[in-house]
């Protein structure tokens, strides 16, 4: 996989914003598309949202497949979230939030739930979360500079949505987070910890969203070293919080034997583990 961060020749703030982006990600920076292969996963820098977008996508054989981008008031993000509020439902259900007397955890004065999303992407798990309930506290974070630059966009471009939840992006390695906090049971950094790693390229289950296809172009460039990291990061969440939810493809291996009970849904599973 190429990439490119192409900027826009029109809009003079881009160019300043297109080149801090092309030092951080390593991309080189070019004003047209003329010299860009057609395989390449271009990061488009202009007045609109930073985007990333593949050239061509060998599954529909069309050029210039949708760009992918942080929009927290996407219409399909904006449906999520009214469903993903409701008690019902297998995400929250794995969360564990569906069964919580809130009156009652405020009454007791037990704070904030704390959720750590390890694996924000395009932190839209982290959006719904953040607005199941007030008392929850979200914070998610990314280790890929060009995602987290384009979370740092949609939230810039979201900002009074965003200000009405309790939600903070953090860019870095979750690995590393997590082994910064302080260690021990009575002094759990979070109460849930939710991990959504990426789904091997070789699964033929978990058929690709747009948004996968391009994760994975930009992501996924060892599956095997990526389940061994997603286990090492899964031991580390164990440490730091109850209640650990892994999402997967529902037909996918365990990533570590030791779970308590997964809840299945169409296309996906979440898997959950309980730490005493
Ligand atoms: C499938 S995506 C997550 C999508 C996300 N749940 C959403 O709703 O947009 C996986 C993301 O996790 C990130 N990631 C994987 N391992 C990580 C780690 N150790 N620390 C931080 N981010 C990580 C990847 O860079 C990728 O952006």
């Amino acid at each position: 996989m190429v990439g490119f961060v192409l900027v826009s020749q029109e809009d003079p703030f881009a160019i300043d914003r297109a080149k801090r982006l092309a030092r951080e990600i390593h991309w080189p920076l070019v004003k047209d598309l003329g010299d860009v292969p057609e395989e390449a996963l271009v990061a488009w820098v202009d007045e609109g949202p930073l985007r990333l977008q593949r050239l061509y996508s060998p599954q529909s054989g069309s050029r210039q497949a949708g760009a992918v981008y942080v929009d927290f008031s996407a219409p399909r993000l904006e449906h999520r979230r009214r469903l993903g509020v409701g008690r019902n439902q297998l995400f929250t259900k794995a969360l564990g939030v569906h069964k919580i007397n809130w009156r009652e955890r405020e009454a007791l004065g037990q704070g904030p739930l704390r959720i750590l999303d390890a694996t924000a992407g395009l932190g839209q798990d982290a959006w719904i979360m953040a607005w199941i309930h007030p008392q929850i506290k979200v914070t998610a974070v990314e280790r890929s500079p060009l995602l987290f630059a384009m979370l740092e966009d949609g939230v810039k471009r979201s900002q009074e949505l965003v200000n009405q939840v309790n939600l903070e992006f953090i860019y870095g390695d979750s690995v590393k987070y997590l082994e910064s906090l302080p260690r021990g049971t009575d002094q759990r950094a979070f109460d849930v910890i939710l991990l959504d790693p990426m789904f091997p390229k070789s699964d033929k289950s978990a058929l690709s969203r747009k948004e996968m296809q391009v994760f994975q172009d930009l992501l996924l460039q060892d599956p095997e070293s990526f389940d061994i990291q997603t286990q090492e990061l899964l031991t580390k969440a164990c440490e730091q919080a109850p209640r650990v939810v892994v999402k997967r493809p529902r037909k996918s291996p365990l990533i570590k034997s030791s779970l308590a009970y997964s809840l299945e849904g169409r296309s996906i599973r979440y898997d959950v583990y309980l730490n005493r």
